[in-house]
């Protein structure tokens, strides 16, 4: 298939489906990585927000915080969640990150019964706390990112990384088995901060290289596509 053929997801982030030509492709596994604070939780409230408004079913995942948190926050930007869970196109569920045993097949489960089309896990690094070693850890990641591509919807899975580190990922394995990878970055400059994101891979899409800034508003994550850093 060429570029125009993809059918394209977009993420609702002003900015970022022009970065991406017109989206992410469909059925693809995107990690969205960045240190805490970056705006991933945002970045997937928006994501989902915007495919509930178009009538795709949607699923997310949390590790970290609490549902009700995640609703609250996402409202603050005008996000209506909770409407969407009520009208059963949005369900919320929280895994606790020490019991997560069967969540590949839970996960799938849910995104077939429900017929999901997308998904959001906040985030993979809670992975870690789980299982043990390293090895087991990209295993159990290699297999999760086998089974969501399986089940034909798009999938953003979250990756927090340490400050200050060129690592793409927590555990190094992520940006090789996911489909795509996009970077947020913060820097605090003085008494500001600024924050900018980079799609660093994007299969099948001919994508704008290199740092754009990225603000953060009341109605939510965009990007100044014109102003290239470099
Ligand atoms: N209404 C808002 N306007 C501007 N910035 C905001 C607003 N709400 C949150 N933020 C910024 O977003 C950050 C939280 O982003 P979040 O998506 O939770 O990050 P992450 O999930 O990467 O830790 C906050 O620390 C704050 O700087
Ligand atoms: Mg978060």
């Amino acid at each position: 298939m060429t570029s125009q053929e993809t059918k394209r997801i977009k993420t609702g982030i002003i900015g970022l489906d022009e970065m991406l030509d017109g989206g992410i492709p469909e059925g693809s596994v995107v990690l969205v990585t960045g240190g805490a604070g970056c705006g991933k939780t945002t970045f997937s409230c928006q994501f989902v927000n915007h495919g509930l408004k178009e009538g795709s079913n949607s699923l997310y995942i949390t590790l970290e915080e609490k549902p009700e948190e995640i609703k609250e926050n996402a409202k603050q930007f005008g996000w209506d969640l909770n409407k969407y869970e009520k009208d059963g196109t949005f369900r919320i569920v929280y895994y606790d990150p020490f019991e997560l045993g069967e969540i590949i097949q839970r996960m799938t489960d849910l995104i077939v019964v429900n017929k999901i089309q997308r998904l959001v896990i906040d985030s993979i690094s809670l992975f870690g706390l789980y299982l043990d070693n390293s090895y087991k850890i990209r295993k159990e990641l290699y297999k999760l990112v086998e089974a969501l591509k399986q089940t034909g919807c798009t999938s953003i899975l979250l990756s927090e990384i340490p400050e200050n580190t060129k690592q793409l990922s927590r555990y190094g394995v992520e940006e090789f088995v996911a489909d795509g990878v996009i970077v947020l970055y913060y820097m605090s400059l003085g008494n500001g901060a600024f924050r900018n994101i980079e799609v660093r891979k994007m299969r099948r899409t001919n994508h704008k290289n290199g740092t754009y800034p990225l603000t953060i508003t009341k109605t939510g994550i965009k990007v100044d596509m014109n102003e290239d850093m470099f």
